[in-house]
């Protein structure tokens, strides 16, 4: 088999990072880990940061958002979130437990989607994890369909325990009474799990099938024993998932044609166009993998069954490099591939995805934002518009004193503050009118603008230019610039600021000192928050 080595050692160094205790390393150690040479690793490392699947951090170099591009790419393909994803809030809320989906994944189970309602200390789980099939209530399910080989495999895992992080370990199940639970599963269509995860965890999980007729995913509703028994959870919660199961095979049959018929999907869009890998080998050099960067490229345009022309044509990346890509990708289990057609495997979920998905706000927009203070000298903040007030959801002062006071939780008033504009800019103009006029402005210093009017005006002019800047209305010699945050759908969440002072020099050079550095960190931004938060709702602080 012809695999692509460095895409292999590509591969290699990001599963080592998305272990538990990986996720930022030095290259030194990321060398031992992995048992490739230093050069190796500093070429890795040197493609996938400027892939921006890693970034470094003095000197180290840490998993980022961008990475989840592939495990996004898996999930729109295979149409189960989209599908499933409004079903299972709708249980959660009507059972208030806990509900997830998840899919086969070799001898395991993996997370796809979690709607968790935990009151109590258990641990959760996060899109990605995988578990082995004998410790929770989809594995029997999965299991009743497995053939020989696949319970060959099984046994072989389990004869040289092969570890699963996401697990607590516990002394190894009993194949006969996992066997008892496959031969339940299949007689009556659902299974359960009582504290085989852990003390008081208890879940219950029926099978949604796909289009083929075999068992795409489980849904699982999950209760700690302080409210429930396996028998009492099973009653509450069956005849509903039952009920619910046939509308979800349902939606995802017509999610699934839809992709079908709708060509290639949005991320086969986006990686569209000539092979970016090429501009970035001619300014890196040697330091850079291309045949890792075009790998990834391939992962990430692969949402969903995709043939090799299809992949070929929306990577921008000839036939033969595509297809050896593939072909590694299929040997490293990523990808599967029937006669023409290729499509990405759960597997790709490994790569990071857990530990991404479940960053705070706070965690995704402190790195930008301290690089920002790097390259500015200036404190950086980022608010989110809460009644008349802005509220303070992240700081990185500058180290020099400044004589605002401001933490995360302040809140200001928002037509006096740059951020503020900017957030009343990114209301419908109904509802900016209505929050200008609700405000009641105030003079808070001499230069405080407190006509509504003309506060209107500046608010309108914040939207035209996409930034707004206040000179001296809030605090006497300080000055602040803030430009608006979108979320995927182009809604105006949060804005981003720096603040300095008067005495820094005239108002054109502060701009324009100011400005560029402030638009890339919020792009930046930006874009972590789409890979972060594609199919699922942003949730700020
Ligand atoms: C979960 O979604 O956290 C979960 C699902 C099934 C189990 C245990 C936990 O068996």
């Amino acid at each position: 088999m012809d695999v692509v080595g460095p895409l292999e050692r590509g591969l290699a160094v990001l599963r080592v990072m998305s272990a538990p205790g990986g996720h930022r390393m030095r290259p030194s150690e990321l060398a031992r880990a992995t048992g490739l040479a230093r050069s190796t690793v500093d070429r890795v490392v040197a493609t996938l940061v400027h892939l921006g699947h890693l970034r470094e951090i003095d000197r180290e170099v840490e998993l980022a958002p961008p990475l989840m591009e592939p495990g996004n790419a898996y999930l729109a393909g295979c149409g189960i979130p989209d599908a499933l994803g409004p079903v299972a809030e709708r249980l959660a809320d009507e059972f208030d437990e806990s509900v997830s989906v998840a899919v086969p994944d070799g001898d395991g189970v993996r997370f796809v989607t979690q709607i968790t309602r935990r009151r109590t200390m258990s641990l959760a789980f996060r899109i990605g994890d995988l578990l082995p099939a004998e410790r929770c209530a989809p594995g029997p399910i999965f299991a009743a369909e497995w053939d020989e080989a696949a319970r060959a495999a099984w046994r072989a895992r389990r004869a040289s325990p092969e570890h699963f992080p996401a697990v607590p370990a516990r002394p190894a199940v009993e194949a006969e009474e996992f066997d008892r639970r496959v031969a339940h599963a299949a007689a009556d269509g659902w299974a359960a799990d009582d504290q085989l995860i852990e003390p008081g965890l208890i879940a219950v999980a029926v099978p949604v099938r796909g289009p083929s007729g075999h068992t795409a995913c489980a849904v699982s509703v999950v209760s700690h024993t302080s409210r429930h028994t396996v028998a009492s959870l099973a009653e509450a919660t069956l005849p509903r998932l039952r009920e619910e199961a046939s509308a979800m095979e349902a939606a995802l049959a017509r999610v699934l044609a839809e992709r079908a018929s709708g060509g290639p999907g949005a991320a086969a869009a986006a990686a569209a166009g000539a092979d970016p890998a090429r501009t970035a080998k001619r300014e890196l050099g040697p330091e850079f993998l291309q045949s890792l960067a075009r790998g990834l490229t391939v992962l990430c345009a692969l949402d969903g069954t995709r043939s090799l022309s299809e992949v070929a044509e929306s990577t921008g990346l000839a036939r033969a490099t595509a297809r050896r890509a593939l072909l590694t990708l299929e040997h490293l289990g990523y990808v599967e591939h029937a006669g023409r057609d290729f499509r990405p495997l759960p597997r790709v979920l490994e790569l990071g995805y857990a530990h991404l998905s479940s960053l705070g706000f706070a965690e995704i927009v402190q790195p930008h934002m301290a690089d920002l203070v790097r390259r500015t000298h200036e404190s950086a903040s980022m608010a989110v518009l809460d009644g008349d007030d802005i509220r303070y959801v992240a700081r990185v002062p500058a180290y020099k004193i400044m004589s605002v006071d401001i933490t995360v939780g302040t809140r200001l008033p928002a037509y006096a503050t740059s951020m503020g504009r900017v957030l009343l800019a990114g209301l419908p103009h109904t509802e900016r009118a209505a929050r200008l006029a609700g405000a009641g402005p105030r003079p808070i210093t001499g230069r405080t603008v407190t006509d509504p009017a003309e506060l209107a005006k500046i608010v309108e002019g914040a939207t035209e230019q996409g930034h707004a800047f206040v000179d001296e209305e809030l605090e006497e010699g300080l000055r602040s610039l803030a430009v608006p945050v979108r979320d995927g759908a182009g809604q105006v969440v949060a804005a981003l600021n720096v603040a300095t002072h008067a005495a820094r020099g005239p108002v054109e050079e502060t701009l324009a000192a100011l400005l560029p550095p402030l638009t890339e960190t919020a792009s930046r931004i930006e874009a972590d928050l789409r890979a972060v938060t594609r199919g699922r709702r942003l949730r700020l602080p």
